[in-house]
């Protein structure tokens, strides 16, 4: 007897996802997933901004805080604050150093926790210099952290008048904590200002510029938008102190110094060395945006500061003058250079208008203060200004009422985008991915602007970028891409935070002073903008669990890139198993190769560090479907794209 072979029988999956690649849906916005700054934890000085010299201007309210005393055994000398014929008014103080000559005598500077220096780097050093009396030279020195000699340059023939000096220091060993010294040789007296030194390679090489590998994370994530300068700092803890982009332009010497908010906000993370150099400031915010392809979406104060601390408010009938700030900074971003602001434009150096059309008014406000302040901004600005879309501030948290409150007014006043914050725990993250899929399609759209999963609880210490806290905003990005008509940007936040000198966690990106990695978070984030495609598809799921907090066992979204002829499909895995599925593309004849792109570990606890900066990172590889119906299994505690060409 022959023995027939039986054909094997399809393995019947439990768990169906279909994919209805002939109906497409919302119309995804290009500029979906961006990027949102504040400097916090470092992020601009002592961070993105590459100067490494803190306090250079002796403007702290302890003029020497960053600066020690360099005097050893048989030298005499003095060191002296003064403000009489300063370098420049809007900074007056400087330092004057005196020395009797009998050994150096002078300064040292620790940098932003230590001065980062690179073997193979030229340090471009600059200071102002005015001469007091005798003719000492000034030797300017970089040393390792163990005491090595690593660079010198001497400096001489001072003149009775301010004058620039400068010098290339090229240090013989690399060291992440070394310190800038500048001591007095010979007898007589200088007075110092503006002491600057920076790695020669900063971002496009510009002099003064930005720290190349952290522009390069931002620019490897192609975000969509660049959300400046915050956060909190907008606000400012009264409103004196709050962000006035007027003070950030112009000649580097003229930006007046500020206390940092996040110096102070914290008791239990007081950083007491935190300021703001404006060196990071609107001008160079735009040309960052241009340079990495960001739309700009700045955010200016409405006359309210933070009202978590004083929650000063600016009265009503004083408002003109932050309405005339946002005026000024739209004509400052987009005016001909012939207008007063981009005057100003031009003569830093960028004659064209910079593109905006974004606007923020106000960053975390609340309550009925907020909507006067609001809606007195968007008459004068949707009159003045119809192009630019607004972005209203909807409270710090997704679900309270404030937030109830602030929503049914900006229905009212039919706002354009709504800012929601989120900083919850990964359940909630997990629970809420059907958040917006009943969100009133004809009201204000959403900008996700501050989201992040907590691993403890929000503002604890505790916190880190796990894989479970990277998974759960997966899921949950998941389901705003799934509602690109209503939900239109996203941003995760803070972005940055240095490992020496954080006031908050998580982050999306880790620096020392040398060094750089992206957290599981960050690689979420990037799989959502270098995957975005361009159109929703409808996508079912059926045949999975969902636990009783609301935590489904899989979560599942599509999309279609027009131009690559690719559907590209995300999947979350929440659980620890691996889940197959069968996948139906429906009105799909055939498919191509394409590929699959993993995110995982071996414990939902995985974070990197600079020990193992690739713990947690997408793996991508060839991927064959084999057809429009396909069997697949997902990893266990996995984030999946798969990107397949196909032919309808
Ligand atoms: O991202 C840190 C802070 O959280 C932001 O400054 C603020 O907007 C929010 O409360």
């Amino acid at each position: 007897m022959t023995k027939v072979k039986s054909t094997p029988r399809p393995v019947k999956s439990p768990v169906s996802l279909t994919i209805q690649a002939g109906r497409p849906g919302a119309k995804i916005n290009p500029a979906m997933w961006g990027v949102f700054f504040e400097d916090i934890n470092f992020g601009a000085d002592g961070g993105l901004y590459a100067e490494l010299v803190k306090n250079r201007s002796f403007e702290f309210p302890d003029p020497l805080m960053g600066w020690t005393r360099i005097s050893p055994s048989l030298a005499c000398g003095q060191l002296s604050i003064r403000t009489d014929n300063p370098f420049d008014a809007a900074n007056p103080h400087y330092l004057r150093i005196q020395s009797e000559g009998t050994a150096p005598f002078g300064v040292a500077n620790e940098g932003f926790r230590g001065i980062g220096l690179r073997e193979d780097e030229s340090y471009d050093f600059s200071i102002q210099i005015r001469g007091v009396s005798g003719a000492p030279r000034v030797n300017v020195q970089l040393y390792g952290a163990d005491g090595t000699l690593l660079a010198a340059a001497l400096l001489q023939g001072f003149s009775s008048g301010w004058k620039k000096f400068t010098a290339v220091l090229r240090p013989a060993d690399a060291d992440p904590k070394g310190r800038l010294q500048i001591v007095l040789e010979g007898k007589g007296a200088v007075d110092l200002d503006l002491v600057s030194l920076f790695p020669r390679h900063t971002w496009k090489h510009r002099p003064g510029g930005l720290r190349a590998d952290m522009v390069q994370m931002l620019a490897d994530l192609k975000p969509g938008f660049l959300r400046f300068p915050g956060g909190c700092i907008v606000e400012g803890s009264v409103l004196e102190r709050r962000y006035q982009w007027k003070n950030t332009i112009g000649p580097m010497e003229n930006r007046r110094w500020l206390i940092n908010r996040w110096n102070y906000e914290f008791i239990h993370r007081p950083t007491p060395d935190y300021f703001q150099s404006f060196g990071l400031g609107f001008f160079e915010f735009f040309q960052l945006c241009e340079d990495i392809g960001a739309e700009p979406l700045p955010i200016i104060n409405c006359g309210m500061a933070c009202q978590f601390n004083s929650g000063e408010l600016c009265p009503l009938d004083e408002l003109d003058a932050y309405l005339q700030d946002a005026l000024d900074l739209i004509e400052f971003a987009t005016g001909p250079s012939r207008s007063p602001w981009g005057a100003q434009r031009a003569a830093m150096g960028h004659p064209r208008p910079f593109k905006m059309k974004l606007l923020g008014i106000g960053n975390e406000q609340w309550g009925p203060q907020y909507i006067e302040r609001y809606t007195r901004f968007a008459k004068v600005l949707k009159e003045k200004h119809p192009e630019i879309q607004l972005v209203a501030a909807a409270g710090p948290l997704p679900d309270d009422e404030r937030f109830k409150f602030i929503w049914s007014k900006m229905r009212e006043l039919n706002a354009d985008i709504v800012d929601e914050h989120c900083y919850a725990n990964p359940a909630w993250f997990f629970a809420n991915s059907h958040r917006y899929d009943h969100y009133d399609r004809n009201g204000p759209k959403v900008f996700m602007g501050e989201y992040a999963a907590q691993s403890v609880a929000m503002v604890s210490t505790k916190n880190r970028n796990t894989l479970e806290c990277a998974l759960s905003e997966a899921a949950y990005l998941i389901g705003l891409e799934r509602n690109a008509d209503v939900v239109r940007m996203a941003s995760y936040a803070p972005l940055f935070g240095h490992v020496d000198a954080w006031q908050w966690t998580p982050n999306l990106i880790w620096v020392d002073n040398l060094r750089i990695y992206g957290t599981p978070n960050y690689y979420v984030q990037q799989l959502f903008s270098r995957n975005r495609g361009d159109v929703v598809l409808p996508t079912q799921l059926e045949g999975i669990k969902k636990s009783p907090a609301g935590v489904e066992d899989l979560y599942a979204g599509a999309t279609r890139d027009d131009r690559a002829g690719e559907i590209i499909l995300k999947v979350v895995n929440a659980t620890s198993q691996a889940i197959s599925a069968m996948v139906n593309l429906k009105e799909v004849k055939r498919v191509g190769v394409g590929s699959e792109t993993i995110l995982t570990g071996t414990s939902l606890n995985d974070v990197n560090s600079f020990a193992e900066p690739a713990k947690v990172v997408p793996k991508t590889r060839s991927f064959k479907a084999g057809g429009s119906v396909f069997k697949h299994a997902f990893p266990g505690n996995s984030m999946t794209v798969l990107r397949l060409k196909v032919w309808r």
